[in-house]
């Protein structure tokens, strides 16, 4: 999804956008969140925040900077409760103005497969962490079910052209995780690669926890 895009449907979809993502995905974020291993003092990259629903599972004494596209789903992600000390920008993922190795750690929930271009996201969230650094991942993806591939291939037009519901939420409903993260030959290390596989098509997604391999 090009930018200009991303930005008009998210700062459209903001005010409800929990709503309609708890529906198909009301899961707990602090399992995602602590299995970065942040310690006080670190600086911790949320890509892509959004409204924030990762912030209250960051411990304090830890620094967070959530960066999104759209300026509604960071003024949703402002109101939220938080415990760490919590900075958010506007910037583009791929395209990020900060100097390498900024980061001890990445967060991503559900941002991936929003992204126009994934692989180049990845690319930016590795050259912004220190090596050997934790780069948690929670995401819609593709089944591993033939038969809910072809509900996810039915809906998938749909749902990066018009969203779901129309003109909120848009995400590529084929997003593919073993093609970002094993073929794409990213300096990655895949520590954990969880599937979550549902008859339902709008709730398949995996949580990873990968490791910069960079030099
Ligand atoms: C489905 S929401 C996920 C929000 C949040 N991470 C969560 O877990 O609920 C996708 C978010 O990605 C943002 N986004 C999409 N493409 C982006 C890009 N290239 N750079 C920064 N943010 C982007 C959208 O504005 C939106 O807030």
């Amino acid at each position: 999804m090009q930018v200009a895009k991303v930005i008009e449907t998210y700062n459209q979809g903001a005010a409800d956008y929990e709503s309609i993502m708890l529906r198909y995905w009301n899961i707990d974020r602090k399992p995602l969140i602590a299995s970065l291993q942040l310690q006080p003092g670190q600086t911790v990259l949320d890509a892509a925040a959004g409204t924030g629903l990762n912030f209250s599972a960051y411990p304090e004494g830890v620094r967070v900077v959530g960066v999104d596209l759209s300026e509604k789903m960071l003024d949703e992600a402002r109101k939220k409760p938080v415990s760490a000390d919590i900075t958010l920008k506007v910037t583009d993922l791929q395209n990020l103005d900060f100097p390498d190795n900024s980061f001890d750690a990445a967060a991503s929930g559900f941002t991936l497969c929003v992204v126009a271009n994934p692989v180049r996201a990845l690319e930016e969230i590795l050259r912004v962490t220190k090596p050997n650094a934790l780069i948690a991942i929670l995401d819609y993806c593709k089944s591993q079910n033939p038969e809910v591939q072809k509900w996810q291939e039915l809906i998938s037009d749909a749902a990066l052209e018009l969203g779901f519901p129309t003109g909120k939420i848009k995400w590529n409903a084929l997003m593919d995780y073993d093609e970002l993260i094993y073929n794409s030959k990213l300096a990655i290390e895949v520590l954990v690669d969880e599937r979550i596989e549902s008859p339902n098509p709008f709730s398949c997604g995996c949580q990873l926890l990968l490791k910069n391999s960079k030099s």
